[in-house]
């Protein structure tokens, strides 16, 4: 049996439901709505890469700027600023890329991953990208582009698709069959309040577990997952 290389997230838990973490190489969605902690998920992925794992990260961002971010990531512990300066983390945001042609922008990406050395990458979020880019560029068209730049790329990449609160759907239809991986994150309204719970939808190339977990967002730790599911 060939056993495919993993790439541990480093989040406790996760690790043990992808049977040691993501397959190398891989696109995984991490899909969710407002405030599931989609982005605190993906920042993880890359603060351990850069710590524990001596991988360097590289996050692009739609969604906040490189200060917003790392401030946010300070009141979490995760002292972004001190990886950039150490150059295991680098950070671009394109918070107002009108000027710029989709082709132009993920050139951009491509070049600053490969200069840089990147073996973890982020994209917060692929629905920010495509919004930006639908006047011109069909959906479809943004999506099989940056799927031909991963490919390009010797990285594992995690991709943020925003949820509509309420909505059942993950993505615009497309990045989820294109994507490697689906991780589903949700809020649930359980017994008067809202409860977070956690599902790995697909992961090709690799078993995974199949059942809902519960996570919380600690202040200390980011994403923890109870080790036992849920029981319906
Ligand atoms: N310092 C903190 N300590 C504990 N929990 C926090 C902290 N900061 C944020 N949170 C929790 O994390 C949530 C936001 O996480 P995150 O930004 O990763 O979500 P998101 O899914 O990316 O949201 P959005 O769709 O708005 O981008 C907040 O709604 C809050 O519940
Ligand atoms: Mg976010």
């Amino acid at each position: 049996m060939i056993t495919v290389e993993k790439t541990p997230t480093g989040i406790a838990e996760l690790d043990r439901l992808l049977n040691g973490g993501v397959p190398k190489g891989s696109a995984t969605l991490i899909a969710g709505g407002p405030g599931t902690g989609k982005t605190i998920t993906a920042a993880q992925f890359l603060y351990n890469g850069a710590t524990v794992y001596n991988e360097k990260g590289l996050l692009v961002s739609f969604n906040e700027s490189a200060q917003i971010f790392k401030r946010f990531m300070l009141s979490l512990g995760w002292d972004f600023e001190r990886l950039e300066k150490e150059g295991k983390i680098k950070i671009l945001d394109f918070i107002s890329i009108k000027k710029m042609s989709l082709d132009v922008l993920l050139d951009m990406i491509l070049e600053e991953s490969r200069s840089f050395g990147a073996k973890r990458m982020v994209v917060d979020s692929i629905t920010a990208l495509t919004i930006a880019f639908t006047e011109r560029v069909e959906v479809r068209a943004t999506i099989s582009l940056m799927q031909k730049l991963l490919r390009r790329l010797d990285c594992t990449s995690f991709l943020i698709a925003e949820t509509p609160w309420g909505e059942d759907k993950l993505g615009s239809g497309i990045e989820e069959f294109v994507a490697d991986g689906i991780i589903k994150l949700e809020t649930l309204p359980v017994r008067g309040e809202l409860r977070r719970r956690l599902m790995i939808l697909k992961m090709r190339g690799t078993s995974h577990d199949m059942k809902f977990y519960q996570y919380v967002i600690s202040e200390r730790d980011g994403i923890v997952i109870t080790p036992y599911p849920e029981v319906v």
